[in-house]
């Protein structure tokens, strides 16, 4: 090939100004929370990472606060390869990885620490690698905290004060058997209808961790928060495996990489909000109640029916191994 005088000019004039050689792959990440929640620090943690490892190869474009629609499409749109990547709630991936499910049993974990070690250990990658059979592969996992009550109509004590109660839940059925064996009345909802539901008082609560209490200013539609700690509440960082097989062996490492400082981030966020988030919950005026250890304990034998269909889905061989989890 032969170049003119003009042409290597115009070249070098590219080089002088960083033109990127090759057109950069557009990620598109969608969470369903605000770029300020535990959800969008970890995906500008992520980009930041992701970018400063691999130069100009990737471009981000984010879409929080619901944006591309509930997790569930979102997810479906990662196994279809028009979403590149997510950070997701454990809300509705037992409906892509049944065993998921485990980890959403009330009770289960005793603290941050123990369940972020199983998640890490043996049995959380066990888990995490088995997205790849179903269109999708699992970065990392993340978490949101443990998940407290809130709502409109009394404060809870104990379990007859949720006796009724119409709840939100999370489409997920192994929440879903805990709050029917409490004696609520719950609703498995998506989350982008969760905020209209309460205000128009289709539900009278919901339950999430402070991380998104705080996050989405549920103080300004619900009246009591009780920090009952039933369950917690992983996330994951998840991408397209129609996307991740494109990638190159570099490629990938890179978004391994970047996938854990995004968790380090996210958990940190966790950290902090699990500290400061009730003064600032009642600060706008929540009526807050913590139930003490005791007060726990009747919501655990509340639910001891519910136990019995976990062993049967999970085994309580897998259950016991991760409560005993050290
Ligand atoms: O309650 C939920 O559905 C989830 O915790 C949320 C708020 C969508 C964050 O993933």
């Amino acid at each position: 090939m032969t170049f003119t005088i003009r042409g290597l000019a115009a070249i070098g004039a590219l080089v002088a100004i960083g033109a990127p050689a090759l057109a950069q792959t557009e990620i598109k990440i969608g969470y369903a929370l605000a770029p300020d929640s535990h959800y969008g620090v970890a995906a500008q943690k992520f980009e930041e990472v992701l970018l400063a490892e691999t130069g100009d190869q990737f471009s981000f474009t984010h879409f929080p606060s619901s944006g591309l629609g509930g997790e569930r499409e979102v997810i479906e749109g990662l196994q279809l390869g028009t979403v590149e990547a997510t950070i997701v709630s454990s809300g509705t991936l037992a409906n892509f990885v049944p065993e998921t499910g485990v980890f959403d049993i009330p009770f289960l974990f005793r603290d941050l620490d123990h369940a972020r070690a199983v998640l890490d250990g043996p049995i959380g990658q066990e888990i995490l690698a088995r997205f790849d059979d179903v269109g999708l592969h699992g970065l990392a996992w993340g978490e949101q905290g443990f998940r407290h009550i809130t709502n409109n109509r009394n404060a809870i004590e104990t379990p007859a004060d949720v006796e009724g109660l119409k709840i939100r839940t999370m489409e997920n059925p192994v929440h879903l058997a805990a709050f029917n064996a409490m004696g609520a009345a719950p609703t498995p909802m998506a989350w982008p209808e969760v905020i209209s539901s309460l205000q128009q008082g289709v539900i009278d609560g919901q339950e999430n961790p402070l991380s998104v209490i705080v996050s989405v200013k549920l103080d300004e539609v619900q009246k009591y928060l009780t920090l009952s700690g039933h369950v917690y509440s992983p996330a994951m960082l998840l991408v397209s495996r129609p996307f991740w097989e494109g990638l190159s062996d570099d490629q990938k490492a890179a978004f391994e990489k970047a996938a854990a400082e995004a968790v380090t981030a996210m958990r940190g966020f966790v950290d902090d909000v699990e500290t400061t988030g009730v003064a600032t919950l009642k600060e706008r005026g929540m009526q807050v109640n913590a139930l003490s250890p005791e007060e726990k304990a009747k919501f655990q034998a509340a639910i001891a029916s519910a136990y019995e269909g976990y062993y049967e889905t999970y085994g309580q061989e897998l259950v016991d191994s991760i409560v005993n989890f050290q």
